[in-house]
């Protein structure tokens, strides 16, 4: 697998002084490890009609939905004092396909646990995901936000500081599609089709959306994966404690988000908890773009995704 993905067109990031490479598969960008198990994840998976996919293009607010859909469906086992949320980073409560296959498949054959993250775009997805009618959740941002969120964690990961990794440089790549399962815009795109053909399996959530109105936002997600709060439950305030105990103030200042490292056995992708809990801030993105990138991107938004009902700018 590692020689057959080293075949695929190859992209060093320049601006992390070449310490990062992509590769282009299925007109997309990956990292070598995670193209890998996406691949094989294609070769051999079989999805359980019950699985529910957590989807999303790095940087969107990955870790804030898994928290939320974990603390959804385990709510009846723990409370907010309980949760393995505080113990364990939320990406490694629900394992990832194209990471975590072994534990997606144990899951099967152990539990009734349903929860599956991914980054793949949904033209990737294995065959037997779609086949078999699964729930796909995707989350999507602001691409200005995502653009400078996943600068900083790019960077973070090469251990480069901001003076040697250029951000102008790192904007222009992403504006080519060179970014971490870009082309930003088409893996929007792929599950935004996908949802006008199949919307009664594909909730799409918006980042900035639920931070304006988290209530209904989570209560959607809860219908939609199968698990509905009962009248007595948002009665007594069960929804409030789930968004209070999952919101950023709360997750980035637990002990194992600010000091712990996620997949810290695998050196060439192990990374620090705490760069997942950045800034959580809307609109970040003015502290950084020039009124030229603004208008790039705007432009770029509108000859991608005119066609869509989906503000992105
Ligand atoms: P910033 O870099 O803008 O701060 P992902 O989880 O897909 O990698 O996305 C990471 C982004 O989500 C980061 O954005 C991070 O701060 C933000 N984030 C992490 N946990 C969050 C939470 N509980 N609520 C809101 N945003 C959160």
């Amino acid at each position: 697998m590692e020689k057959m993905v080293k075949t695929f067109p190859q992209h060093k990031c320049n601006w992390l002084k070449g310490r990062f490479a992509f590769y282009k598969y299925q007109e997309f960008w990956n990292i070598q490890e995670f193209l890998e198990g996406g691949i094989l994840a294609q070769q051999s998976f079989k999805a359980r009609p019950s699985d529910v996919f957590l989807c999303s293009a790095p940087k969107t607010g990955t870790t804030w939905l898994k928290a939320l859909a974990f603390a959804i469906l385990t709510r009846h086992q723990y409370d907010e004092s309980t949760s393995p949320l505080l113990k364990t980073m939320p990406n490694e409560c629900i394992p990832l396909l194209e990471k975590d296959l072994e534990q997606v498949e144990d899951n099967h054959k152990n539990s009734c646990f349903p929860l599956v993250g991914t980054h793949l775009p949904y033209s990737s997805l294995p065959e037997s995901i779609l086949t078999s009618n699964c729930k796909i959740v995707y989350i999507y941002r602001n691409i200005k936000d995502v653009i400078v969120s996943h600068y900083h964690f790019l960077r973070e990961a090469a251990k480069l500081p901001m003076e040697d990794a250029p951000f102008e440089e790192a904007f222009d790549e992403f504006c080519e599609g060179k970014s971490w399962c870009g082309p930003y815009w088409d893996h929007i795109l792929g599950y935004w089709k996908a949802r006008l053909e199949r919307p009664e399996i594909i909730l799409f959530l918006k980042y900035e959306d639920m931070r304006k109105d988290p209530t209904s936002n989570v209560k959607r997600l809860a219908e939609f994966i199968g698990y509905p709060f009962t009248i007595e439950e948002e009665k007594a305030g069960v929804i409030e404690s789930i968004i209070k105990m999952c919101s950023f103030e709360n997750l980035s200042n637990l002990e194992v988000n600010k000091y712990g490292k996620h997949r810290a056995k695998e050196s060439n992708i192990a990374i620090e908890n705490r760069h997942f809990f950045r800034k959580a801030k809307d609109g970040d993105w003015e502290n950084y773009f020039t009124n030229e990138m603004i208008e790039n991107v705007d432009k770029l938004i509108d000859q991608k995704l005119s066609a869509t009902d989906l503000v992105l700018k």
